[in-house]
């Protein structure tokens, strides 16, 4: 998977460092970005390393005393076929959203899947739709929940999405099963179609787990509450956005005990080695929109530059100095890599070292940044990047552009901010506008006059601060990961005493409808309760799209559980 990877030439630290074939899982594992800091115990298998770092050890498995249903969840095959009946029924509802939707109550029929699919689950899950009180928010956008015993008690919050990508039908071909078919293939196991992964596995495993405790009579001392977006793959703006406000109304500020939504799955590191890989951060975002207002005139008498040749001298000054790189011990990456370093036999010594040491050895972190930025996949997770994605200017060969603008995609690296990646583009601007004799505008603002050439624009659209890095200590991760540590272990991987399963944090450089959630708790954390086969982030997004049948009992498990767990534990 990593084509092309070739050290960059002049770089002397590099030497000692891996070559590409010894260092794919780890990068594998980059990309996945996991990473924790756990309890101590294990020790590492390569006595050589000495290490000062963090530590990826194992927690200990949660199991709550009430798990009536969970032998049944894990090996009852009518349970199973029952399950996955269900699941692929939602798969067959095509709630394919487009980028731009209109607002539903001006149009209820665009939404005639999503009542179809609001239908199917009524009918699907009668003890939920019994006892727990179902809320439409924005008409489409769905709330569930369950009252608990004590209501002193802040509720746990689980959220997936109804939509799923639109399949291009020009792909429609390529599918080995069609995308909508919800095709159950028994020989190997498998459960086809759009959604599958992404994400009517988690959203039905959660109205299934509550299904199930119903059945079996429990009470929840905790509330529970399910929350369900309708176009997270067009960002949520009338999804989550409208939910977590909602929520925010009825709860209030850290009015959330903890939010469990899509992310990371449980990877295998190598051989019997597994690793949860729950989503800690993200990414910040932010567009600068440069523009050049210059003068036209005729092309035979030009300016030594048109606001076209100020257009690339910016681009190209910004794109010669790149943001900087940097890897710190509350990167969730950097736990990842700890991961990977202490229960990792293929890596070697020196990759160990740089990893394990970095935390106090700045030599050691050098390296490990220069290591990781050698491989354009994953440079981008330590750094704020930048992507010149849009230019205009200029419509005639004989006349001057009077206006050129551009536009730059950042995403913001966690410890940066908005603020901080506009006035670094903000300096740029300056710098070239002066070089060029322009005058500055920044926002409202005019920060030079303009001059008889024109000035300069910059303003940033889209803004969204880097996610705030969930806890990784404390009670509320010690049940959350001391119950993924006991669904695994001690249940999906029952019998096979030579599986082991570390928790570790992962991050991303996207975001989950969680964005808008972010008032409501810390302890956020995105996480899919499966094992993630090799062919998950190939398929999910793009043609066949499908999950082993396994991978919705080991949700819904853990969702039964964490319920259980959370209400236990208070
Ligand atoms: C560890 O160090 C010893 C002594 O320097 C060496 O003989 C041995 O090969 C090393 N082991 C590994 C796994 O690198
Ligand atoms: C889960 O429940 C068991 C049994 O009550 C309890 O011992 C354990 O502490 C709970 N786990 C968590 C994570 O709260
Ligand atoms: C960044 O924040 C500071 C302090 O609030 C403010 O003065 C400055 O204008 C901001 N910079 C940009 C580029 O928005
Ligand atoms: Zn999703």
């Amino acid at each position: 998977m990593l084509r092309d990877y070739k050290p960059l030439a002049g770089s002397s630290q590099r030497r000692g460092f891996p070559k590409r074939n010894v260092i794919v899982m780890a990068l594998f594992l980059v990309l996945l970005a996991i990473g924790t800091y756990q309890l101590q115990g294990k020790s590492n298998r390569d006595a050589n390393v000495s290490i000062r770092g963090g530590r990826c050890n194992k927690i200990d498995p949660l199991a709550p005393s009430f798990d009536a249903s969970i032998e049944k969840i894990l090996e009852d095959s009518d349970f199973k076929s029952a399950a996955i009946e269900r699941l692929s029924k939602a798969i067959q509802i095509p709630t394919e959203i487009q980028d731009v939707n209109p607002m539903p109550a001006d149009n209820l029929e665009y939404y005639a899947k999503f009542f179809e699919f609001h239908a199917y689950l009524e009918k699907s899950f009668p003890l939920v739709h019994k006892h727990l009180s179902v809320e439409k928010v924005n008409e489409v956008g769905l709330v569930y929940s369950w009252a608990g015993k004590d209501d002193s008690l802040k509720p746990v919050l689980f959220m997936a999405h109804q939509d799923v990508v639109p399949v291009n039908r020009a792909t429609v071909s390529q599918w080995d099963h069609p995308p909508f078919s919800g095709y159950y293939d028994s020989e190997s196991d498998t459960l086809w179609g759009r959604g599958t992964a992404d994400c009517k596995n988690l959203l039905i495993a959660e109205l299934a787990a509550v299904e199930l405790l119903l059945e079996d009579g429990y009470e929840p001392v905790r509330s529970v509450v399910l929350s369900f977006g309708f176009d997270e793959e067009s960002s949520g703006v009338l999804g989550a956005k409208y939910l977590g406000k909602f929520l925010h109304e009825r709860y209030g500020d850290d009015g959330l005990y903890a939010i469990v939504d899509e992310g990371g799955p449980v990877v295998e590191l190598e051989e019997n080695v597994y690793i949860a890989t729950p989503i800690t951060g993200e990414k910040g975002y932010v567009d600068s929109e440069i523009t050049i207002h210059g003068v036209g005139g005729h092309s035979s008498v030009p300016p030594d530059h048109t606001t076209i040749g100020v257009a690339a001298a910016l681009i190209s000054t910004m794109e010669s100095r790149p943001f900087d790189s940097t890897i710190g011990s509350e990167n969730p990456l950097y736990g990842l890599l700890t991961c990977a370093a202490e229960h990792s036999n293929k890596l070697p010594s020196a990759f160990k070292s740089a990893i394990l040491n970095s935390k106090d050895d700045p030599k050691e972190k050098q390296k490990l940044v220069n290591f990781i930025s050698q491989d354009a996949r994953f440079k981008d997770l330590i750094k704020t990047s930048q992507a010149a994605d849009i230019i205009n200017g200029g419509v005639k060969a004989n006349a001057l552009p009077e206006v050129t603008s551009f536009l730059v995609n950042h995403r913001i690296e966690l410890q940066s901010s908005v603020n901080a990646t506009l006035e670094r583009d903000l300096a740029i601007v300056k710098e070239i506008a002066h070089h060029y004799g322009y005058g500055v505008k920044y926002e409202e603002q005019l920060l030079a006059p303009a001059t008889e050439l024109g000035y300069i624009e910059l303003r940033g659209s889209r803004k969204l601060e880097p996610a705030p890095i969930s806890p990784t200590h404390g009670p509320v991760w010690d049940v959350f990961a001391g119950t993924i540590q006991n669904v695994f272990e001690k249940g999906v991987f029952i019998g096979d005493d030579e599986k082991e399963l570390y928790v570790t944090t992962a991050l991303f450089s996207g975001n989950t409808d969680t964005k808008y959630y972010w008032p409501l708790t810390k302890n956020i954390y995105r996480f899919f309760p499966m094992i993630g086969p090799s062919y998950l982030l190939k398929t999910v997004h793009s043609v066949n799209e499908h999950i082993p049948a396994s991978a919705h009992l080991s949700a819904i498990a853990f969702i039964y559980e964490y319920i259980v767990n959370t209400s236990e534990n208070v």
